[in-house]
């Protein structure tokens, strides 16, 4: 069931009533836009920032002044009510691509259930990111973003909507640009598709940020839609432009039979991203996605948009130097990427424990040791049995090593570290994380640190007679990396 709390010492309505602060609301704060989004509303003093997030966990630990933390569901009426309670802004950065079930569907609820509670609320003006493209030619994901906007905007008498479409957006950590950057990267001859030749505009992460954040000023009272890109180029000139950045020579060689089945499955295995993603991706580049009116120009005459090349160098460094602030998995949007309850360890379940005496080294040194586990750092030891556990995770449709993680020494719940998803953690005391890999059962990995000791455990939960077989041929095997894991925590964290 879900709650509304303001994580916080004040309620809603003790939230500032002077005229001075702009109340906002902001959906989708775990996800790839909302999160960056919010880094920039909370640096205008003048914002008084509101989160709506499904678990509240996500951003546990990232509270600041200025910002109040909702929990709920669009689904859930009674949530979106309160959290909605006083907002004169609210941004609807969500969709539910990925979710298990008719997505379509969802997403028309969520937008109706939206609009009529900003409507009940007394909101004056709902900004909205969708995607780039034509009914005619739209793919079904894309279909539902216009449908979104639609019904977001359909109420132009109460209240107002401003409706960005966007293409492929460039920014570290986002999914289309983990694609161009692992085949430029990966693929010295790239086999190149018939709809290569597409038209799309795309536009870097940092101006699409700017546009959301300068629409909540915007003095404008009627209904807009606002098409935002750079410079039209071709998929092709995409990939070939991102190799110039990279500093990488590629050939392309045409195959016009290629089909979108097969790109997107070859593209599971060069990059982080699961099959469902990358289709509806590949998809979508099947139809243009080049902006059809000039209200960027007219109405944010001072946003000049970046050129292509500038976006991708600096998503470029941005992974160079650990800044990725947001990632494709972030939010729960994929089943792949879910958290929600899996920080409960339930039901019969077989566990292999290891403790080891700290010796002197703090508790705090062994956390944040626990804290760099996996990722281009690897697991210390026998690094070829977690890489080929990956490789097989792959071939049987799981997420395998590629999304390795954010970033080298820090971890939020919610973030993907290898085939783990970060679950809990509780500072100096606890990591948990859980397996996301295709297993016969579920699978749990928790540091501990308590009373002098290192206490590393893998729980396993097995899945009828296959589950029990698994657990116990791979023991054998999780014994020896488990055990040189629980060694490298400590041997990293008496030299931290
Ligand atoms: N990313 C891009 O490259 C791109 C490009 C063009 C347009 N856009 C548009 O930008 C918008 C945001 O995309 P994104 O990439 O940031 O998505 P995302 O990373 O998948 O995030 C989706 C967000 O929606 C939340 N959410 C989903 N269902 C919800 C519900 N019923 N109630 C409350 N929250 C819910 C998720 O919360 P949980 O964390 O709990 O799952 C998450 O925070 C979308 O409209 C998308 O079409 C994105």
């Amino acid at each position: 069931m879900h709650f509304y709390s303001i994580i916080s010492n004040r309620t809603a309505d003790e939230m500032p009533k002077g005229d001075v602060l702009m109340k906002i609301l902001l959906t989708g704060a775990t996800g790839y836009i909302g999160r960056r989004l919010k880094e920039k509303l909370l640096q205008d003093p003048e914002v008084q920032l509101r989160l709506f997030v499904r678990n509240e966990k996500k951003v546990r630990g990232q509270f600041r002044a200025q910002m109040e933390i909702s929990e709920g569901s669009t689904f859930d009426k009674k949530s979106l009510g309160n959290a909605l309670r006083g907002i004169e802004v609210a941004y609807y950065l969500i969709h539910s691509m990925g979710a298990k079930g008719d997505f379509k569907k969802l997403d028309r609820l969520s937008a109706e259930y939206f609009l009529n509670a900003c409507i009940q609320a007394d909101v004056q003006k709902i900004i909205y990111l969708g995607g780039l493209g034509i009914k005619d030619t739209a793919s079904k994901h894309l279909l539902s973003r216009i449908e979104t906007g639609e019904i977001l905007s359909s109420r132009p008498e109460s209240i107002q909507t401003i409706w960005f479409r966007a293409g492929t957006i460039i920014g570290s950590g986002s999914a289309s640009f983990e694609i161009i950057r692992n085949i430029v990267q990966k693929l010295p001859v790239i086999l190149a598709p018939k709809w290569i030749r597409t038209k799309t505009q795309p536009i870097g992460i940092t101006d699409v940020l700017e546009y959301l954040f300068q629409a909540k000023d915007l003095e404008t009272k009627e209904n807009l839609k606002v098409d935002i890109g750079s410079e039209q180029m071709s998929f092709r000139d995409l990939l070939l432009k991102a190799s110039k950045v990279m500093g990488l020579k590629r050939l392309m060689i045409p195959v016009p039979l290629m089909t979108p089945n097969f790109s997107s499955y070859g593209l599971i295995f060069i990059s982080p991203i699961p099959y469902s993603i990358a289709r509806a991706l590949v998809q979508g580049l099947k139809s243009e996605t080049v902006i059809q009116n000039q209200n960027a120009a007219k109405f944010f005459p001072e946003i000049q948009p970046e050129a292509y090349e500038k976006a991708v160098a600096r998503a470029i460094s941005e992974i160079e130097h650990n800044q990725v602030i947001s990632h494709w998995c972030d939010s729960s949007s994929q089943e792949q990427c879910d958290v929600k309850g899996k920080d409960r360890i339930t039901g019969t379940v077989s566990t292999f424990q290891i403790s080891r005496d700290l010796n002197h080294i703090s508790g705090e040194k062994v956390y944040e040791s626990a804290l760099t586990v996996g990722g281009a750092h690897g697991w210390f030891q026998h690094n070829w049995l977690w890489r080929l556990r990956g490789f097989i995770d792959k071939i049987l449709g799981g997420p395998g090593l590629n999304r390795g993680r954010r970033n080298p020494v820090e971890l939020r719940i919610g973030d993907s570290l290898d085939f783990w998803k970060v679950v809990d953690l509780k500072k100096g005391r606890r990591v948990l994380l859980f397996a996301q890999m295709k297993l016969p059962g579920k699978a749990w990995l928790e540091f501990s640190i308590q009373k002098n000791k290192l206490i590393q455990t893998s729980y396993f939960l097995p899945k009828g007679l296959w589950g029990r077989v698994y657990w116990g041929l791979t023991l054998p095997f999780h014994a020896l990396v488990f055990k040189a894991l629980a060694n490298g925590i400590l041997k990293k964290a008496q030299s931290l």
